[in-house]
């Protein structure tokens, strides 16, 4: 088994965009949890890893910061430069490959969301971010929670870096793709190795508005 996000993402662009820009899980979990951890971006230049089309990428504009976004997906870059036009330099780039039409030392913050799973070996897209980060510069990761996975997928070993593959059914078809699955441990023995330390460690709820939005779903 071997996972092709390029071609899986580009598969189900435009379900996944018009899936993603209103799912519980983005709307009122995921980007609330990353928007929380950005705090002051104005003026910052940000990288943005997996940008999908954009719905994290306008938030960041809007918040004044210079950003560049990157996705492995010719579909959702066309997306992106579609929403955003100029207001953010945008490209089709592999994280595990090196990022060089970026500077060294010219980064301030880099933001993942959803994406390091896609990727088989981290260290090498780890030592890249630390080329590319300023001085303090920092990184903002979330992932899919390493024990939820390993639950829900019911495999025998927690500790095996492992190829899951699942399947989303959007606007009634099925799109399948595969993950990497890895311990906490080894994600934070990768990230001391690269020169970083975790600073925030957050495993967050749903937003209130997540509540209202299910009970106006359930609404008759
Ligand atoms: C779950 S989506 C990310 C969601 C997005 N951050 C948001 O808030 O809407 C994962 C994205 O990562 C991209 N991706 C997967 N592997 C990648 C890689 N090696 N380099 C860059 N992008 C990648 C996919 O094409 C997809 O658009």
């Amino acid at each position: 088994m071997k996972n092709d996000p390029a071609k899986e993402y580009n598969n189900m662009s435009e379900a996944y965009i018009l899936k993603s820009e209103k799912q519980v899980h983005y709307v009122y979990y995921d980007r609330p949890a990353i928007k929380s951890l950005t705090f002051e971006v104005k003026d910052k230049t940000i990288l943005e890893v997996g940008c999908a089309g954009g719905a994290l990428t306008e938030w960041l504009v809007d918040q004044r910061a210079k950003i560049i976004a990157i996705d492995i997906s010719e579909k959702m870059i066309e997306y992106t430069k579609k929403r955003l036009g100029s207001k953010a330099k945008v490209f089709v780039a592999d994280v595990s490959k090196p990022l060089d039409f970026v500077e060294t030392d010219s980064i301030d913050v880099i933001i993942a969301s959803l994406v390091l799973h896609y990727i088989s070996n981290w260290l090498p897209v780890f030592d890249e971010f630390h080329r590319v980060l300023r001085n303090n510069g920092s990184i903002i990761i979330s992932t899919h929670h390493p024990h939820a996975d390993w639950k829900w997928h019911n495999r025998p070993n927690y500790f095996k870096k492992e190829l899951y593959e699942e399947t989303w059914t959007i606007n009634g078809k099925p799109y399948t793709f595969k993950y990497y699955h890895r311990a906490l441990a080894n994600m934070l023995a990768i990230f001391r190795r690269a020169g970083f330390f975790v600073d925030i460690l957050l495993e967050p709820l749903p937003v209130p508005e997540r509540r209202k939005f299910l009970q106006n779903l359930m609404k008759i």
